[in-house]
């Protein structure tokens, strides 16, 4: 057998049977029946496995509406039939009814920098449909929003405001917010997007990375000069550790500014945030919120979500990779990292697909279903077998 087919079937042994589980579109049609009215989004659930609502203002309400979008997507890969539970609804239709209550967002609503995650439903909309005006204006109106919080003495979009204006803060999240840029670029013609977008990039990749690829969660610049003024943390452990699910959103951020802008020194610094995260699991295979954080008390809190977006991350460096070898590496720790998580976290019992979120340790907010965590874990499924590397059921 060639190495390329029994490297295929290991892959198709490892991921856990769960990603496809019919339980996936039945939770998934249940939180979207118990939306309330006015609309509210789930982002995290209380420590039984029940969703916790929030206003649409909020930087995770865009992920329920994707996820549908999510659900949509694998009904097309795997079909809908009775035994995997696809049949149950028309995914469609009910992503482009939850995405309804994101349409007012503007920038006066606490979430100004945000908007990259708000934005994931429209851009899912323009696939299936590249002519939905309602979609196309959305997404230039979020790029627009966040244009606005461009400095180019920086060099990077502003994330949180401070009293002091001339305190910039930015924080490694918002790589994942530059696609919306590149979008909006290619449906304006305004070339200006994409040029904030590769600063951002750049300025980050300057700052926010240490010698050993491991990341800062916050990096603060002076607005005026432009110097770096502190680098420390807001969710980790200490402003010398690594918060995993920040990694995770540098790992998935500079593998799409590869894909988008094919500069190599993206594609290399992937790379060395991949390979930091990888080396850093610990032996019993889990993801901890901060890979630094103590051992003890036992056990340390995983976080599910920065499994399930560095599995992402892999599979998406992976793609793109040039070399084949580094291509195998991170596809085949995609899919350990998901078995392994899984295992922990499934929970056929709440609300969730999975537990042992970590959305704010700092803020004692731990031990939850996180809305991004479900989702990136049924994108992940949908980008196993859309690959090959894995089957539907
Ligand atoms: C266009 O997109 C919006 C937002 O995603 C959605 O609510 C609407 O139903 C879509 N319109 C059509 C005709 O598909
Ligand atoms: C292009 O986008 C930038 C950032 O939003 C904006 O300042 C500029 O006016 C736009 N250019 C045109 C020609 O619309
Ligand atoms: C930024 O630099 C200016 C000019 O040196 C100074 O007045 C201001 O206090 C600095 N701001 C911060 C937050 O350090
Ligand atoms: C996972 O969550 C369960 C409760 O749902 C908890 O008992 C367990 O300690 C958690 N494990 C880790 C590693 O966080
Ligand atoms: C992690 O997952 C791999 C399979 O992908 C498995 O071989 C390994 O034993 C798991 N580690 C733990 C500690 O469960």
């Amino acid at each position: 057998m060639s190495r390329y087919l029994s490297s295929v079937l290991v892959a198709l042994l490892l991921a856990p049977a769960e990603l496809f589980s019919p339980l996936v579109p039945q939770k998934v049609l249940s939180t979207f029946q118990s939306l309330p009215k006015p609309i509210q989004y789930p982002q995290w659930t209380d420590s039984a496995g029940k969703w916790q609502m929030f206003n649409p203002a909020t930087w995770t309400s865009g992920f329920f509406p994707v996820t549908l979008y999510a659900v949509n997507t694998r009904k097309n890969l795997c079909g809908a039939t009775a035994a995997n539970g696809l049949n149950v609804a028309d995914w469609l239709t009910l992503g482009r009814s939850a995405s309804t209550g994101l349409i007012g967002l503007t920038d006066g609503n606490g979430v100004g920098h945000d908007v990259g995650f708000l934005s994931f439903a429209f851009v899912e909309e323009l696939v299936i449909n590249p002519n939905n005006q309602t979609a196309i204006k959305a997404v230039n109106d979020f790029a627009r929003i966040l244009a606005r919080r461009y400095s180019s003495t920086v060099g990077c979009t502003r994330s949180w405001d401070a009293s002091d204006p001339t305190d910039f803060q930015v924080i490694i999240d918002n790589l994942m917010n530059l696609e919306v840029l590149y979008r909006s670029a290619d449906l304006t013609g305004n070339s200006t997007l994409r040029t904030i977008a590769n600063r951002h990039a750049d300025t980050t990749m300057a700052n926010h990375i240490r010698s050993d690829g491991s990341t800062w969660h916050v990096v603060e610049y002076n607005s005026t000069t432009g110097a770096v003024i502190k680098k420390r943390t807001a969710q980790g452990y200490s402003d010398s550790s690594t918060w995993s699910r920040g990694q995770a959103w540098a790992i998935y951020g500079f593998a799409n500014m590869y894909r988008l802008a094919g500069d190599s020194r993206y594609l290399e610094t992937a790379r060395r945030l991949a390979n930091y995260f990888i080396k850093s699991i610990p032996a019993d295979g889990i993801v901890p919120w901060d890979f630094n954080a103590p051992l003890t008390p036992s056990p340390r809190p995983a976080d599910s979500s920065a499994a399930t977006i560095a599995a992402n991350a892999l599979l998406l460096l992976s793609k793109h990779e040039t070399d084949p070898a580094n291509a195998k590496t991170y596809s085949d720790s995609a899919v350990q990292i998901l078995t392994n998580m899984t295992s922990l976290t499934w929970r056929p019992s709440w609300q969730s697909l999975l537990s042992n979120g970590t959305v704010n340790k700092p803020a004692n907010n731990q031990l939850t279903g996180t809305v991004y965590g479900d989702y990136y874990f049924i994108t992940a499924g949908n980008e196993l077998v859309a690959r090959g590397l894995a089957t539907c059921t």
